[in-house]
């Protein structure tokens, strides 16, 4: 897989809103080099995964960590969970400097916070990475199910991003009904290419393109009826469902873009928070993707809650009244999703702060 750029900004409106601890780490013996940025614990132990990505420099990691801290403060409250947002990232090429030491060395750092910051996965972690990294901490979510944990959140994200779909398609085209609707998927891995499954359940007519050779052979073996492209976000379709990287929405591709729904779970889609904008003079519906992707969270919140399995399902599928109330919202007050969800976000945080009784938390 080629290497992610960093995040696009968060659609940061809230000055008031400041970190609240970014910690570096090191470790000659191990070389490890991490910063852990806990951005907000006002509704609960912040929560985030480790990103292990050969940034170029330390700046630019902590540019990165500082953006998608915050936007899993705007995620996890949002989805309604009792978790804090946090985001941890490791700096260097996992495929040379990853062990199983610099790991559980890591998962100390992680310890020595107390429970502040809960870590799980993210690109360049996997599951049986937590399971090293558990040997150092206590506070570490999506471990595998034979180490006691959930298990990757991929499929979850997927299933949440699925129902973020339908509940657009109904405020676009008045059902949520998918049968028939014309699907554009970018990117088949954890997340894209279970989405991409339960779309061809639901009758859609999928169109997916991913950049690594394996993931499309995959598809091509287990998905026949998914038609593969060079790439999507241009393609004849009614929904473009970014699931690769971020950043794909810029002022270059927006013109191109035929779709009249975007929705998919890829972090911080907006190359820079005034796409948005451009988005909605040329109709198109954005789900904003701190919205749509909150599954794989959702699983870890409810890992760390000690909700059992089986009931994680349900609670995913309420992704599906969230995107409707964010989109509502938007409408009745005339603002773009993208500042309705991050006013709801926004006002359940002060709200908890204020100590009003947290109603949005879930039952
Ligand atoms: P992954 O690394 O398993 O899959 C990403 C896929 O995108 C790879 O198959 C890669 O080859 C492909 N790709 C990369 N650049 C591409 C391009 N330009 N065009 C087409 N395909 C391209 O990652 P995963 O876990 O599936 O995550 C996908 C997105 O969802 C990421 O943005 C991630 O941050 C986000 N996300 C994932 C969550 C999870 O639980 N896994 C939770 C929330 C968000």
């Amino acid at each position: 897989m080629s290497a992610p750029q960093p995040s696009a900004p968060v659609l940061g409106r809230f000055p008031d809103f400041p970190h609240e601890q970014v910690t570096f780490c090191q470790d000659p013996e191990t070389g490890l080099r991490a910063i852990i940025a806990i951005h907000d614990s006002t509704l609960g132990p912040a929560v985030g995964g480790t990103r292990f990505h050969p940034y170029a420099t330390e700046a630019e990691a902590l540019t990165d960590v500082l953006r998608l801290s915050r936007g899993m403060t705007y995620k996890n409250a949002v989805a309604g969970l009792p978790c804090g947002g946090a985001k941890a990232v490791i700096i260097g090429d996992p495929d040379t400097i990853k062990s199983e030491a610099l790991l559980e060395t890591y998962g100390r750092f992680v310890q020595s916070l107390g429970g502040r910051y809960v870590t799980a996965g993210d690109v360049g972690i996997s599951a049986a990475d937590l399971d090293v990294i558990g040997r150092g901490t206590d506070h570490v979510l999506g471990r595998t199910t034979s180490a006691g944990g959930y298990g990757d959140s991929g499929p979850m994200t997927a299933y949440g991003a699925f129902h973020a779909l339908r509940a657009a398609a109904a405020a676009r085209w008045g059902t949520a009904d998918l049968a028939g609707r014309t699907v554009g998927v970018e990117g088949l891995g954890k997340v894209g290419y279970e989405l991409v499954r339960l779309l061809v359940e639901a009758g859609a007519t999928v169109t997916a393109a991913d950049i690594s050779a394996p993931a499309r052979e995959r598809v091509r073996r287990e998905l026949p009826a998914v038609l593969l492209a060079e790439r999507v976000i241009d393609a004849p379709v009614d929904i473009y469902a970014p699931c690769a990287l971020g950043a794909t929405l810029t002022s270059d591709s927006i013109p191109t873009i035929r779709a009249a729904v975007i929705c998919g779970a890829a972090n911080n889609q907006l190359a820079t928070p005034d796409v948005e904008e451009q988005l909605a003079e040329r109709g198109i519906l954005w789900v904003p993707d701190f919205v749509a992707s909150a599954g794989g969270v959702t699983t870890g919140c409810a890992e760390y809650r000690r909700i059992p399995l089986e009931e994680v399902p349900g609670q995913v599928e309420r992704i599906f009244d969230t995107t409707t109330e964010v989109l509502d919202l938007a409408r009745r007050q005339g603002i773009l999703p993208g500042a309705a969800a991050e006013d709801l976000a926004h006002t359940r945080i002060q709200q908890a702060r204020a100590g009003l009784k947290p109603g949005y938390l879930p039952r």
